[in-house]
């Protein structure tokens, strides 16, 4: 059995997921980098290695069968002996496939591929794990949102409802498990810059904020500003924390920002002052 905690992380080949096992493994986890295309998660699993982290590449798609997923956690508990925490990062949008339209033109098909890959993707992989957190009586679940889930996005009505429904679920699945020592809570990033493998397959360094004025910092976020508030979550100091979710986005969510100051968010077009 890992003497280090295990943590396993889902859609961990790029972006926020290798933030996080950045992060995780120099935290002291045993990183589980988990993603549907194992080339990406091997790539990111020899980079910890080589950097003298501990860490296994497993090939996990989230949008299998349950008894698919199951089976792979199984496999996962079986070579680490424990699973202490999960990070539910897989998620996207319509745009995968190339179908991001407003809800009037959208078709069930692609709901149910937004709804499988971020909702019901992470209900799988709870399940996979609860038994091996029940039993231990310990574990820390932290599921990815998104700030559509909280404020809308035009132009996202399904991804919206997914990223909602996950927060919902945290908070109730946060009821069920607390007293077995197990808590749960989501994240819901704003605008986070993207941090993909290069063409020739190469993992992207850490990358910077840039220029925004759609919140109130004025510039964007990153993976690794993300990969801060998860190791927060699963440390032993987020212990009282349970069935919340926290929005990481520049304070986007407090309402529209104006870039020609704040004395004209209320004026109307004739310049008239409305508070
Ligand atoms: N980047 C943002 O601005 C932002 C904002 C809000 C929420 N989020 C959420 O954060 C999470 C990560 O976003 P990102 O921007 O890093 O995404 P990304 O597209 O850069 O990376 C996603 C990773 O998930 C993997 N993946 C895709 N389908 C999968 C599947 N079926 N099973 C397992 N892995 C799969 C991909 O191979 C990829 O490595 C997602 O849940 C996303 O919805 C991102």
């Amino acid at each position: 059995m890992q003497t280090k905690r295990v943590a396993v992380i889902t859609g961990a080949g790029g972006g926020i997921g290798l933030a996080v096992c950045r992060r995780l493994a120099k935290d002291g986890f045993f990183v589980v980098v988990t993603d549907v295309t194992r080339e990406r998660a091997a790539t990111v699993a020899d980079e910890l290695v080589s950097a003298g982290y501990d860490a296994l590449a497993v090939a996990l798609d989230v949008c299998q069968d349950e008894a698919e997923v199951t089976s792979v956690f199984a496999d996962i508990f079986q070579r680490t002996g424990r699973i202490d925490l999960l990070v539910n990062n897989a998620g996207g949008s319509a745009q995968l496939i190339d179908k991001r339209t407003d809800f009037v033109q959208s078709e069930e098909s692609t709901w149910q591929f937004v709804f499988n890959l971020n909702l019901l993707g992470t209900m799988r992989c709870v399940r996979a794990v609860l038994g091996y957190m029940m039993a231990a009586g310990y574990g820390r679940i932290i599921n990815t949102a998104s700030i559509a889930g909280r404020c809308g996005l035009p132009g996202w009505a399904d991804y919206s409802a997914a990223k909602a429904g996950i927060i919902g679920f945290t908070r109730t699945l946060a009821m069920e498990v607390g007293q077995c020592g197990i808590t749960v809570n989501s994240i819901s990033p704003g605008l986070i810059e993207r941090m993909r493998p290069g063409e020739d397959g190469k993992l992207p360094q850490d990358c910077q904020r840039k220029t925004t004025h759609g919140n109130w910092l004025g510039h964007t976020g990153t993976p690794q500003d993300v990969a801060a508030l998860i190791a927060f979550l699963a440390s032993e100091e987020a212990g009282y924390i349970t069935g919340e979710d926290f929005l990481i986005d520049g304070g986007r969510a407090l309402g529209p920002t104006s870039q020609a100051g704040r004395q004209d968010l209320f004026k109307t077009q004739d310049g008239e002052n409305k508070l």
